[in-house]
């Protein structure tokens, strides 16, 4: 199915040659994105915050080419080059060159860099889908379409889910929704956008400290977990759960609970790993320092009172979520508590961030 909102109708300005440079963050999913369907659409309805400091920025070289029938493009992660990418943006360019027409027109050069490891299991493909379409949308207005800010941010969401389903929340900030969902006006399964109902001061700068416990690559990708989840006997009930949560999280959002909060985020961390574990084959991304800091999080609320909580992604890292208004007792804690259980004792403090910006144009 083509979504022709999406499909330039005529761009009238020649360029041949330039270069564009835009940074995206990171996004942590509050309510997680686990089973899609048809072309990267999801089947449940997802909300994250948009991270501030794990960034990946990119420089999209591009020059015109006589040779328009094949895409032309060379990757370079830090200055080095990186055939390895090249797979994945190739399948990228394929599934969105209906809608990026001047795709075969130019030879691109893509520079990358990340502010965080890259083989810190940082999900790097969010933020790097997320700078790759800000540069393409980028490239477009350049050559005439001239959106404005809006649907430049709406185009380059719907450009990256095709790259990454998450990827579709690392435009907008500091919360982004992605899915449809009749609770969320104008929420879509084709683009992220910013939440658009009040939010409490208590969820204003949330912190996210990313506790580093297993570095290496993953044994299962996000993409063979999210398509075992057809056949997952499962499926159905979390994909209703997951909408029902966000459902909750809507008057949560709204009162400032920051304990009703904390339920919906963990419940949604575990049943994610739930998911894996009864998944044909099963599977499990934790690790046993993970249920440690997990444990020691629980038992820190229990002895205190602080509202300190955890969500995991696809993956054995702990993201540690807290108030901003305990960032001095909690940073404290990780630091003599947790940061024992990390690899090498590594993790990088974060917090909410305002999305995707273009650095040069
Ligand atoms: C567990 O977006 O990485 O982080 O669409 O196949 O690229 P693909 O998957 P991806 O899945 C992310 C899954 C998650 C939860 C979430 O971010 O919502």
């Amino acid at each position: 199915m083509m979504h022709s909102e999406f499909i330039p109708k005529y761009l009238p300005k020649t360029v041949n040659s330039g270069s564009v440079v835009c940074q995206a963050p990171s996004n942590i999913a509050l309510v997680k994105y686990w089973g899609k369907y048809g072309e990267q659409l999801p089947q449940n309805a997802s909300v994250s915050f948009t991270l501030s400091e794990c960034r990946t920025e990119t420089t999209l070289y591009f020059e015109k080419t006589t040779e328009d029938s094949t895409f032309n493009f060379e990757v370079y992660l830090d200055g080095k080059r990186e055939t390895g990418f090249e797979p994945k943006i190739r399948k990228f360019f394929e599934r969105i060159y209906s809608y990026v027409p001047f795709l075969k027109m130019y030879q691109f050069k893509i520079e990358t860099k990340n502010t965080f490891p890259h083989s810190s299991g940082i999900a790097s493909s969010a933020s790097g889908m997320g700078a790759l379409s800000m540069c393409l949308v980028a490239i477009e207005n350049k050559l005439g379409a001239n959106y404005d800010t809006h649907f430049s941010n709406k185009k380059a969401s719907f450009l990256a889910r095709l790259g990454s389903g998450s990827a579709a929340r690392s435009i907008e900030g500091p919360l982004v929704v992605w899915g449809e969902h009749p609770q969320l006006e104008g929420s879509s399964n084709l683009f992220g956008m910013k939440y658009p109902y009040t939010v409490h001061e208590n969820f204003k700068d949330y912190q996210d400290s990313i506790l580093l416990v297993d570095k290496g690559e993953k044994q299962v990708s996000s993409t063979v977990g999210h398509d075992l989840m057809n056949g997952n006997p499962y499926a159905e009930a979390r994909f209703k759960t997951a909408n029902g949560n966000l459902e909750k999280l809507i008057s949560v959002f709204e009162s400032g609970d920051i304990s009703a909060f904390i339920n919906i985020v963990e419940s949604e961390a575990l049943q994610l790993h739930g998911m894996m574990m009864a998944s044909e084959p099963y599977f499990i991304l934790m690790k046993p320092n993970t249920l440690e800091i997990i444990n020691r999080i629980w038992q820190l609320r229990n002895d205190t009172g602080s509202k300190v909580c955890f969500t995991l992604d696809a993956g054995a890292n702990v993201h540690v979520l807290y108030p901003i208004s305990e960032k001095e007792v909690v940073q404290q804690f990780i630091e003599t508590q947790l940061s024992p259980f990390c690899k090498n004792g590594e993790y990088i403090h974060d917090g909410c961030g305002l999305g995707a910006t273009i650095v040069n144009s």
